[in-house]
């Protein structure tokens, strides 16, 4: 298909849509993407035609369904390039994937132990551990971003040992689009054994994942970050270490027998997966990867990069702009301060002028707190955003900046 962007915005309808009377610039694709109508139609056909619960009945219509849900779990395995599709576990979101790991280490961490985090986490990366770490005894430590947002590496050297039972770390930050260099992150935890779980949230829309390449035990996702709908998610997790783990939650499909004594639990990734899923989520998921596979990852890098670049450059012409997280490899996701203005302000000022941006602290208060700032406003772009978006939130925010002077 190649990057043909009136195609691409022809195909989000929601983008057609005017807030104040003018058209719509929607900057908040961090939070979450819009849907295009292939993902729309998608989740409507399977109500109109196709609703059933899977796994359970010996009808046309719920196997129709287990077969089409069973062949979402192999295109998502295949497009993370995962070993397996018993590697794929179905999830509501990348916080409950990693609240299922976290759960999961509870009888695996003692007193002692240590969990490494970093201060870029989101929230959803951030508490599980330090419940967890509260529960068991074990020690929360944390690896420091730099000045430019990006992590401080030889810290993360100085973290490592024996005593740690599991990193887990950001992909991309939510708040400065920073990339980490999660392949050497994890290759430097792997020389003490220790295994890694990624959160891929802020990644999967933006640059390509092969996580048989990175090596993580963990990979986790969210479908409505990549295009696709709210509230189903992925956990990828290597087939030895999800086999060993206890399951998260109880109930049906997740058995194998259940007697008055004694229940045994199924295989995976089903031991994960309590109750009746989230079918239309997982097959309206196919269709948000295949549409960015249609454009090609590459495509969309290398256009996001081109917006990143042009957006940072016009920032950079206001006085006072403040840019956190000028970090080499980022994503199309800046967060600014202009003086001492709150970024409050700015966001409810922009919003009137139809530009759809974040303010505050993104779910990172650590991180937040870390540069002593109030927050930040934040636009982070995504495929169907363009140059010209960027000029007319240009001429939005003078005008905001004007009227807060
Ligand atoms: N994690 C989402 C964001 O950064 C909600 O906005």
């Amino acid at each position: 298909m190649g990057f043909d962007i009136d195609k691409i915005r022809a195909d989000f309808p929601i983008l057609k849509r005017e807030v104040y009377g003018k058209q719509l610039i929607y900057f908040d694709n961090g939070a979450t993407t819009q849907k295009p109508q292939q993902v729309i139609d998608c989740i409507t056909n399977y109500y109109l035609y196709k609703n059933s619960n899977v796994h359970r009945g010996v009808h046309k219509l719920s196997v129709e369904a287990t077969t089409d849900f069973e062949e979402s779990r192999n295109y998502i395995a295949e497009f993370i390039n995962a070993e397996s599709e018993k590697e794929i576990v179905f999830t509501s979101g990348t916080t409950e994937s990693i609240n299922l790991i976290a759960n999961s280490f509870s009888n695996l961490l003692d007193k002692g132990d240590e969990v490494l985090i970093s201060s870029m986490e989101h929230h959803s990366n951030f508490v599980p551990w330090q419940q967890l770490c509260e529960n068991t005894g074990a020690k929360l430590k944390i690896v420091p971003v730099n000045d430019n947002g990006s992590l401080d590496m030889d810290f993360l050297d100085s973290l490592l040992n024996e005593k740690v039972k599991l990193l887990a770390i950001t992909h991309i930050s939510n708040v400065m689009g920073t990339i980490n260099p999660i392949k050497e992150i994890i290759a430097k935890a792997h020389n003490y054994g220790i295994p890694v779980l990624v959160d891929g949230a802020q990644a999967i829309a933006h640059i390509e994942i092969d996580v048989k390449e990175l090596d993580c035990e963990f990979y986790c996702f969210s479908s409505h970050k990549v295009y696709g709908p709210m509230g189903f998610g992925v956990l990828y997790g290597k087939s030895h270490w999800l086999n060993n783990l206890q399951p998260y939650q109880y109930g049906g499909e997740m058995i194998s027998t259940v007697t008055i004594d004694k229940t045994t639990f199924n295989e995976i990734p089903y031991k994960f997966e309590a109750g009746t899923p989230d079918v239309p989520g997982a097959l309206a998921t196919v269709e948000a990867l295949k549409y960015i596979k249609n454009i090609g990852i590459k495509n969309i890098v290398e256009y996001e990069d081109e917006l990143l670049v042009y957006a940072t450059q016009k920032l950079l012409e206001i006085d006072n702009m403040r840019i956190i997280g000028t970090a080499h490899h980022k994503t199309s996701v800046i967060s600014f301060l202009v003086g001492d203005i709150h970024p409050y302000d700015i966001g409810t000022l922009l919003d009137q002028m139809g530009v759809a941006v974040r303010t505050g602290n993104h779910c990172a208060q650590p991180l937040i707190d870390n540069y002593c700032i109030p927050g930040t406003v934040r636009i982070s772009l995504g495929i169907y955003n363009t140059k010209q978006e960027i000029d007319i939130f240009i001429e939005a925010l003078n005008k905001t900046l004007a009227m807060l002077a």
